[in-house]
């Protein structure tokens, strides 16, 4: 007798980590009832789109990608849409889109079995209600980001910035409970993964009702076998004391921040609701840079706030210029139903060409800047995780500790070992390197600076 047949699942993702993470939580979960995971839609017996809302920008992607998706659906295909376009649209989507049958919100994913079975016989659902407790403690993730986990420690948002569709689609802010994030960290470090990337949408405000984000840094840093720490997105009200004294004692925290900014002008922050003057972001910069020495600097900005004047998007780019971003992720606001922001007049819209063309200046303002600091890095030397084969070409891609990208020949360096290398070239915001020494094979841990000078490397 040969062994009963599978069902398969597709699960495509658009938007953030936290979501990326949730997809493994839904293939996790569905692997363990049954499912086979596939790469790809065609044939496949269910098929979820795990959904972004931020921007319309995301939701109209989505929208053209489920047209798309009806030529590689037959009458039985299980179609769903997960995430927080489902939570914010619910019923609406399967008016929108009458192949869909299940719209299933991030407080959800545990009724997915359930109701994938209901769709088979022909029910259409949704399931958008928020669980305060839901943490998918007990479902085993299928981790998909090759060498590093990505550990949500926090679900939902408790802040109201006024352009942000995220408290209505994820709901209020929770944390797990230390102890399971703990765990999942030492079980990623016995599946063989060295890095940890910690998730929340304001991550460093995580409290367990026990713990801190300080106690969280000291707890995974000390996980065995955990060379590199990351966390994303910190919000720059809640860096403690404690939570930089973490940060700067914990050796496997690694030397870069992303620090969404969204304005460097005070004006309009107050009106994004960020809750701190373009003199409290500098500060936090500062008070950031002593606590981890060489720390390099990413960011996420918002150009085109309603009633962003000339003069404040000035200072937007004085602070990018002066902080000095290696990176920045930047976009043109797009006003979301049901936003704080929808109560600002119509005359304080910007127009759209404006927007674009403010984009373009301070896409070019951070380029320059990180490419002016990248040039200057040639022939230093780095530890870096080697994480993938490169897009193009024959290379492998790698990472140093400050996040910068570093592609290397593949006969000289192996996927999820550490190296040390060389900068020998770059584009001005990637790098090609070469191996100087193997650090798996030295049995060095890592170093708690991302580089070490020229002079002193020899
Ligand atoms: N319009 C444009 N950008 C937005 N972001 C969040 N909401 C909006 C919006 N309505 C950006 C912010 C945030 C990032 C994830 O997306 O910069 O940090
Ligand atoms: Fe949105 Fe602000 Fe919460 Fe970030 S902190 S998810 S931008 S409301």
């Amino acid at each position: 007798m040969g062994a009963p047949i599978r069902p398969t699942v597709y699960v495509e993702t658009y938007g953030c980590q936290m979501n990326a993470s949730d997809s493994e939580i839904i293939l996790g979960a569905l692997s363990a009832r049954g499912y086979d995971p596939v790469n790809g839609p065609e044939g496949a017996d269910v098929i979820l789109v795990n959904t972004c809302a931020i921007r319309d920008h995301a939701e109209q992607r989505v929208f053209g990608r489920l047209g798309e998706l009806r030529r590689h659906m037959t009458r039985d295909t299980i179609l769903g849409v997960t995430g927080c376009m489902a939570q914010r649209l619910g019923p609406e989507l399967l008016a929108r889109a009458s192949h869909v049958s299940l719209v299933v919100g991030p407080d959800g994913y545990r009724a997915l079995p359930s109701l994938i079975d209901r769709a088979r016989g022909g029910a259409r659902s949704v399931a958008t209600t928020f669980d305060a407790t839901e943490h998918y403690e007990d479902f085993r993730p299928r981790r998909l980001a090759g060498v590093k986990a990505w550990i949500p420690v926090q679900r939902g948002c408790d802040y109201r910035c006024t352009y942000c569709i995220v408290p209505t689609t994820r709901g209020p802010e929770r944390s797990r409970p230390l102890e399971d994030v703990v765990r999942e960290v030492a079980q990623a470090v016995a599946d063989g993964l060295t890095e940890v990337v910690l998730l929340g949408q304001t991550v460093n405000s995580y409290d367990d009702g026990h713990h801190d984000f300080a106690d969280l840094v000291r707890a995974v840093g000390a996980v065995a076998g955990i060379r590199r720490l990351r966390f994303t997105s910190p919000h720059p009200n809640d860096f403690s004391d404690r939570v930089l004294d973490a940060l700067a004692t914990t050796p496997a925290v690694c030397e870069h921040v992303h620090l969404p900014m969204q304005s460097g002008s005070t004006r309009t922050l107050r009106r994004m609701l960020r809750r701190y003057t373009r003199e409290e972001y500098l500060a936090c910069v500062d008070r950031l840079r002593l606590a981890i020495p060489g720390v390099a600097l990413t960011t996420d900005v918002i150009v085109g706030f309603p009633g962003e004047t000339d003069a404040d998007f000035a200072e937007t780019l004085s602070a990018v210029e002066s902080i000095g971003f290696e990176d920045a992720y930047t976009f043109k606001f797009s006003l979301r139903a049901g936003t704080p922001a929808e109560r600002f007049p119509a005359t304080d819209t910007v127009a759209d060409t404006d927007m674009s063309a403010r984009l373009a200046t301070l896409i070019a303002t951070v380029r320059r800047g990180a490419r002016a600091r990248n040039f200057a890095l040639l022939g230093t030397y780095h530890e870096v995780l080697v994480e993938k084969p490169a897009k193009r070409g024959e290379a492998v891609q790698a990472r140093t500790r400050d996040f910068k990208t570093v592609l290397l020949p593949p006969d000289e360096a192996e996927v999820g070992r550490y190296y040390m290398v060389r900068l020998v070239g770059t584009t001005g915001s990637t790098f090609t390197g070469t191996v100087v020494t193997d650090r798996d094979a030295r049995g060095t841990r890592a170093l708690p600076m991302a580089s070490i000078p020229l002079a002193a490397a020899g």
